[in-house]
């Protein structure tokens, strides 16, 4: 019996993750805005994704790029109006599209009302909205907690002489979330947006949510090494996953679950056995705790086949899996792993068990665009220059086509163009029918019409060398899946793996309709996917 997760929308689609400021711009400011996102719903959809993630749209200063938030339920005029959002929504909706918005309960913005409020003194009704402490003995900092952008994470404040916490900028105040005023108030922030038809939303750093209510200090990382970033020195575990922070996890489901067929993803980097703690106690908790493994595991056929295993093994009964393959804080993938290997990871993301989320602009092969240090717009990396943690290299505008900066706009853009963006772009791969871009439409629409893909079992078969070979299946039959992760061939002979079928679709888009027997051979980056002729599929 096929269990209730799999049958929603949010299991069975695949997710686009878009970075507004970057995808389309409309009205010529450089940066991109919700009109474009309307005006380019129709290559989405040729795509064959089934919802746009946003990231921020909202009233923000734009320190941390929308991550920084002074209003919870506005538009930010550079994006648009109110109108053009619920435009969008309409648009999407129409379109078969779901929308989804990133929310940020962790911080707000230092403009935020609620902040401005909070420090103005220290008996404002606002105060214990954020989290504020008396200095050290020696006037420092009250504990050893650091902010993920460099420097400690508590910032003094002259008027009230104390200081406040941000795990961000010193722009981004952590709320306090012990306090029910607090969660009733971002509470209302997801009815409001929910009502609006709003159909999930991502949580930024959920994990983070609830620190420790004694603020003791975080204990010393031993594995720690200085080309890390500073933050890394120390590890989190008083400032973040704390035990209570599930129960918020849970009264957020429950919000969400006022409203019919919405989703709860939460953004979360922890290891996978602490990671699945986020479905919550009999899945109260995120559908969809963000898996993003496959951003940081080494990229070899036995490493990939355990994490698949691990992942698969910590699972709790019934929780749907998903996967990530890139976002705008990770460097991109055809980057991390080549272009012609990028194709095989495309393959990978799409036959996993679980719901995949792409990032804007890996079907069409985005690298990693180098940044000149008076380009550098990130503040992570303005804070802790030089030792690769910037992320404006994974945020260029989406190459459209040709024509200058890229279709993306008629202005200078807000970051630089990749440099090949007249060859690498829309355009021009739509017209290549083997091309990374058609590879990604090829497999989304495969996926949509084996259900074995869609929501079948996994089973392992093998890793070998750069051999990774898996199986999903489901009462109506099954699916094989070989991916070659090296650059030299490989090949398998195996009469009792089962290999013999049709090759329905091979990474390198030129090897359909191929009749497979006891012996399947990979080129170099190769992938296919070998299943019973596609009328024989039920
Ligand atoms: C995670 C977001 O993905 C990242 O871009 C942001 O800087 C931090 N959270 C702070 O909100
Ligand atoms: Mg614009």
């Amino acid at each position: 019996m096929p269990s209730a997760a799999i049958t929603c929308w949010w299991a069975v689609g695949v997710l686009y993750q878009i970075y507004p400021r970057s995808f389309q711009d409309a009205d010529g400011d450089g940066i991109g805005d919700l009109a474009g996102i309307i005006a380019r719903l129709p290559y989405l959809v040729d795509l064959g994704v089934d919802a746009i993630w946003l990231s921020p749209i909202f009233p923000s200063p734009m320190a941390d790029f929308g991550y920084d938030i002074a209003d919870y339920v506005g538009i930010d005029p550079l994006f648009g109006t109110m109108d053009d959002f619920d435009a969008l929504v309409a648009a999407a909706h129409g379109n078969g599209l779901k929308v989804i918005l990133d929310l940020v309960p962790n911080h707000t913005s230092d403009r935020h009302p609620w902040f401005v409020e909070s420090r103005a003194s220290r008996d404002n009704p606002k105060r214990d909205w954020y989290l504020w402490r008396d200095p050290a003995p020696d006037g420092g900092p009250p504990n050893n907690w650091l902010s993920e952008f460099g420097g400690s994470g508590w910032q003094y404040d002259e008027t009230t002489r104390q200081y406040y916490y941000h795990a961000f900028l010193a722009q981004q105040p952590d709320l306090n979330w012990r306090n029910p005023k607090v969660r009733e108030a971002i509470y209302q922030v997801m009815r409001f947006w929910l009502g609006r038809g709003v159909d999930g939303f991502r949580v930024d750093v959920i994990w983070h949510l609830i620190k420790d209510e004694l603020f003791r200090d975080n204990p010393p990382n031993p594995d720690f090494k200085p080309e890390m970033p500073p933050h890394a020195a120390l590890h989190p575990v008083y400032s973040a996953d704390r035990p209570e922070t599930l129960q918020v996890v849970a009264e957020m489901r429950r919000v969400i679950d006022e409203f019919d067929a919405r989703v709860l993803i939460g953004e979360i980097y922890l290891p996978i056995e602490r990671l699945v703690a986020y479905y919550g106690e009999g899945l109260a908790g995120a559908q969809l705790p963000f898996n993003f493994a496959l951003l940081s595991t080494p990229w070899h056929a036995r490493t990939l086949a355990q994490l698949i295993d691990r992942y698969e093994a910590a699972l709790p009964q019934g929780a749907w899996p998903n996967w990530v393959l890139g976002n705008h804080d990770r460097p991109r993938i055809a980057s991390r792993v080549g272009l012609a290997q990028s194709r095989v990871a495309a393959m990978l993301l799409l036959t996993l068990r679980g719901t995949p989320t792409m990032y804007y602009g890996d079907e069409i092969g985005m690298q990693q665009v180098a940044i000149a240090p008076e380009q550098v717009r990130d503040p992570f990396e303005k804070n802790v220059p030089g030792i690769g943690v910037g992320r404006d290299g994974c945020r260029t505008p989406m190459q459209w086509d040709a024509s200058a900066h890229g279709g993306f706009s008629a202005a200078q853009p807000w970051l630089p163009l990749a440099e090949h963006y007249a060859q690498e772009n829309v355009a021009n791969l739509s017209a290549d029918a083997q091309s990374i871009l058609n590879l990604y439409r090829a497999l989304i629409s495969l996926r949509k019409r084996l259900p074995q893909l869609a929501h079948g079992d996994y089973a392992p078969l093998a890793a070998d060398g750069d051999l990774l070979l898996y199986r999903r299946h489901d009462a109506t039959g099954s699916v094989l899946i070989a991916l070659n992760l090296g650059a030299q061939p490989v090949s398998v002979v195996s009469d009792t793996i089962g290999l013999d079928g049709e090759i329905l679709l091979s990474t390198a888009m030129d090897r359909g309709g191929e009749r497979v027997g006891s012996e399947l051979s990979l080129r170099g980056h190769e992938g296919v996917i070998v299943g019973p002729a596609p009328e024989e599929v039920v």
